[in-house]
């Protein structure tokens, strides 16, 4: 049997969902639930190392999200630029490096410098790769690298890595807070393995404690990859 935790450190994937209902829940406007959404970044970043977490994909901006009235598109904007610019030392510090995966083309000039500067300063980080996709469709991706004709589940592998910047294992464990079930375009070949787990907790109410229950009914998980529990072990028992 191969129990959801084992070693090399687990990529977990968060679709951050919620935000908007819960500013409007508080009488505030949607960007404010942005603004707090952030802080839970900053909180999920500081308590996944702790938890074996080596990587980290956090979904921040979707390819559909362009659909949204203009000033919020233009306040997420802002505060993306604004995360990057104010986080980039504290990642430093706790080794940290960033790579954006998405398409720039379409955000912002000082989002796309913004994105630059906290990648190039950040480069040298080990302790956790936190990757940030915005401007992201799961489609799009697989329709880039299916343009250059890949033979084999090894080659479309590696054209969708190199989009990114370092290659990373598939995704363990895909949470999603605010109630919705779904996978919204997020990392839909990276995940074919993955566990899947839904909270009500809205985004912006996310944090260490929440991380760590999600975590712990990963460990609790029996992955078996179209395999069997049992001939899994009687195979290490053979051998
Ligand atoms: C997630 O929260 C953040 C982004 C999609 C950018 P939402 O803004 O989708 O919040 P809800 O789902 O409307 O509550
Ligand atoms: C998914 O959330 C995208 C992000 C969290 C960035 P959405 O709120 O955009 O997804 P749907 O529209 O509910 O599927
Ligand atoms: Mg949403």
């Amino acid at each position: 049997m191969q129990s959801g935790l084992s070693g090399g450190g687990l990529h977990v994937a968060i679709i951050m969902d919620g935000n908007g209902r819960w500013a409007e829940a508080r009488g505030k406007p949607r960007t404010a639930g942005h603004l707090a959404g952030a802080s839970a970044v900053r909180r999920v970043i500081e308590a996944a190392p702790a938890l074996g977490i080596r990587v980290l994909t956090l979904y921040a901006f979707s390819s559909d999200n362009w659909k949204r009235p203009r000033p919020e598109v233009s306040a997420l904007m802002r505060l993306l630029e604004r995360y990057l610019r104010t986080e980039t030392a504290s990642c430093v510090e706790q080794g940290v490096r960033i790579d954006v995966i998405g398409r720039r083309d379409r955000l912002p000039q000082r989002a796309q410098r913004a994105i630059a500067d906290a990648e190039h300063t950040t480069a040298a980080g080990t302790t956790l790769q936190l990757r940030l996709a915005i401007d992201y469709s799961s489609r799009d991706e697989l329709v880039r690298a299916a343009a250059h004709g890949p033979q084999s589940r090894d080659e479309l592998a590696y054209w969708l890595q190199s989009f990114a910047g370092q290659p990373v294992p598939d995704v363990d464990l895909v949470i999603r807070t605010g109630g919705e079930q779904r996978l919204s375009d997020f990392l839909l070949w990276e995940s074919a393995y993955a566990e899947l787990y839904f909270t009500p907790v809205a985004w912006p109410d996310f944090g260490r404690d929440a991380l760590a229950e999600a975590v712990a009914e990963f460990a609790r998980r029996q992955r078996r990859f179209g395999g069997l529990a049992h001939a899994v072990q009687s195979a290490a028992v053979a051998s």
